[in-house]
């Protein structure tokens, strides 16, 4: 077919016929909203790299959870503020720790939501690395267990699926395996398979206070220029028992959200993270963008390159300018 006879035009004459042959919807029941959850009562501290996202206590999350699932938004991810650091990041599996106490919190005030738990230690560390150390290396296999039984702790506090983002080699197989011994074999894991050494993670270091206080995360976290790489990382954590893969950052990555999409059939996740976040809501705070049109224009460019299901901290206005 060509023009004159095809008229790609007459598709688009107007907003009905636009929306007859649209490819890709967004649905907010596919977002996954972050949680930063800190001590204290009554409390709710706006992140100041992040206009609109707080840092809440648990007393404040029953009313949290509501607002999002009224807004359809029916899946959370937790991240903890721990009220003490060690070496050994052990605030992550304590019994009463900041997101043992969270999880029961939603479970009990909306048990209907998903509640979801980032696995790593960089917030429990004092050394703000996601392991533990061996002089100035982060150890494998040391931090393995940890890992393991911190997965564990959230499993048995209540939470529905694991998201270990530590980037530990070996870590999805070795938190399946605790998981199962101890009958949560129906607990997901949603592994952050392809997580790229990335600056857009800026803000939410401030946000979560696990900033590493020497070196970076580059002896872990994958470099931004590989992709096959990115294969071969979701390939392991497929065949440890990842139900769930996870590209993250999402929009600078979006060849590699494409590439999962093709090569794999589990269910793809992407993170658009807060440095993505942060640069949209600052560019719309100057008018030099419309936030909102550039908010739905990027999350829909996440699902279009693949993505099922996105985190965002957009989540809930994405959500309103759904209902709109
Ligand atoms: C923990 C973790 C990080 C993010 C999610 N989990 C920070 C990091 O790896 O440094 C980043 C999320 C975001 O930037 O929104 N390891």
């Amino acid at each position: 077919m060509v023009f004159p006879e095809y008229r790609p035009r007459r598709l688009r004459k107007n907003e009905s016929l636009r929306a007859l042959i649209r490819e890709t919807r967004l649905s907010p029941d596919q977002f996954v909203y972050p949680l930063f959850i800190m001590p204290g009562k009554n409390k709710r501290e706006e992140i100041s790299s992040m206009p609109g996202v707080f840092r809440i206590s648990v007393d404040q999350l029953g009313n949290e959870a509501k607002e999002c699932m009224k807004l359809g938004v029916n899946s959370v991810i937790l991240f903890g503020l721990p009220e003490k650091k060690d070496a050994m990041g052990t605030g992550a599996h304590a019994k009463d720790g900041i997101i043992q106490r969270g999880i029961k919190e939603l479970k009990n005030k909306a048990p209907e939501l998903t509640v979801i738990t980032d696995v790593c230690l960089c917030e429990y560390t004092d050394h703000g690395h996601c392991g533990c150390l061996i002089g100035d290396t982060v150890d494998n296999d040391a931090t393995l267990e940890i890992l393991a039984k911190t997965a564990l702790s959230h499993a048995k506090a209540g939470a529905d699926m694991v998201a270990p983002s530590d980037m530990m080699d070996g870590r999805v197989a070795e938190i399946r395996a605790a998981l199962d011994e101890n009958n949560f074999d129906m607990i997901p894991i949603m592994s952050y398979a392809v997580k790229y050494a990335s600056a857009f993670y800026g803000p939410f270091r401030e946000a979560a206070d696990c900033a590493p206080q020497f070196g970076d995360r580059r002896s872990y976290q994958m470099d931004p220029a590989n992709s096959r790489e990115a294969m071969r990382e979701a390939t392991l954590d497929v065949d440890e028992g990842a139900d769930i893969l996870m590209v993250k950052p999402a929009v600078a990555y979006l060849d590699i959200i494409s590439r999962l999409k093709d090569e794999f059939d589990l269910p793809i996740a992407a993170y658009h993270v807060s440095g993505e976040y942060a640069m949209i809501k600052a560019a719309a705070e100057k008018g030099w963008i419309d936030g909102d049109r550039v908010m739905a224009e990027t999350l829909l460019s996440i699902k279009r390159a693949g993505a099922d299901i996105i985190i965002t901290y957009f989540a809930k206005d994405m959500a309103r300018l759904l209902q709109k």
